[in-house]
């Protein structure tokens, strides 16, 4: 798990810092894992049953059966305080009013967690349903162009008995258009790559409302992501505000 000690948000303009010598550099180990699903399953499977364990000693039981029903079945590379946060965020942003979309739904697990929280918001949900589009030169190495392809009938049938969901299909934000004019409390990125990252910023920020929540998985673990979060907030007001968690989260003020 990520040390809160690692977790200290970095100037935009300034490169990403290694973890120093001799110290656990947990990024690292997560890019190795995610790239095989054994392993996924293995370690993120295994740290999200200890985490909710740990969650069910202070957390409402209704919110962590939801969660694990959520990720029963499918896999997830949420873990299970990620998972929480997700929903917790979810939860509170329902009472703004607006929209709430996923940009990188996968097998639909992340999903399936939000539509858990968000009351009568629609839900707008994007992904290529084929998996990462091509990487850039730097994160080539570590990313493959197709990895976390899904099938959207089967995300459709796993996500049939919630209400209010739209599925859009292709690029984001080539995908876009449809909800151009509408406005978003909360939004979810899970999309890995840093073209992916900024694409959704440019598109979402001025369409949240006040108060209203980006929320991205894997800030801390991918250094396309935070590149992508730092220099899209380099000239703005708002921060990335980093958790202990490989997430990170904007408010938009
Ligand atoms: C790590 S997976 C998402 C995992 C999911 N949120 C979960 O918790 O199970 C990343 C997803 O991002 C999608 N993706 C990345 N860039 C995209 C883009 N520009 N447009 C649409 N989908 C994209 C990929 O197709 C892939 O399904």
């Amino acid at each position: 798990m990520t040390a809160i000690s690692d977790s200290i948000a970095v100037l935009p303009g300034l490169p990403v810092p290694s973890p120093p010598r001799g110290r656990f550099d947990s990024a690292r180990l997560h890019r190795l894992i995610a790239a095989s699903r054994t392993m996924r399953s293995l370690s993120i499977g295994l740290l999200a049953r200890l985490e909710l364990a740990f969650l069910a000693g202070h957390k409402q039981p209704d919110v962590l059966a939801a969660i694990k029903t959520a990720r029963s079945g499918r896999e997830s590379l949420l873990s299970g305080n990620e998972a929480f946060t997700l929903y917790s965020i979810a939860r509170a942003q329902a009472a703004l009013g607006g929209d709430m979309a996923e940009v990188g739904v996968y097998q639909g697990c992340s999903a399936r967690i939000i539509s858990l929280a968000s009351g009568s918001a629609t839900l707008h949900l994007f992904d290529t349903f084929a998996g990462l589009p091509a990487p850039d030169a730097l994160e080539h190495a570590r990313m493959r162009q197709g990895h976390y392809a899904a099938s959207l009938p089967s995300v459709r049938a796993y996500l049939a008995d919630r209400e209010n969901i739209s599925f859009y299909a292709g690029l984001f934000p080539g995908t876009a258009q449809p909800v151009a004019g509408s406005q978003f409390s909360f939004v979810h990125l899970d999309v890995d790559l840093k073209s992916s990252t900024l694409g959704c910023l440019e598109f979402f920020y001025d369409r949240m409302l006040p108060g209203g929540i980006i929320l991205t998985h894997d800030y801390s673990y991918l250094d396309g992501v935070r590149a992508a979060f730092d220099e899209f907030l380099a000239d703005r007001p708002e921060r990335a505000i980093e958790l202990p968690s490989s997430q990170a989260m904007l408010v938009k003020l």
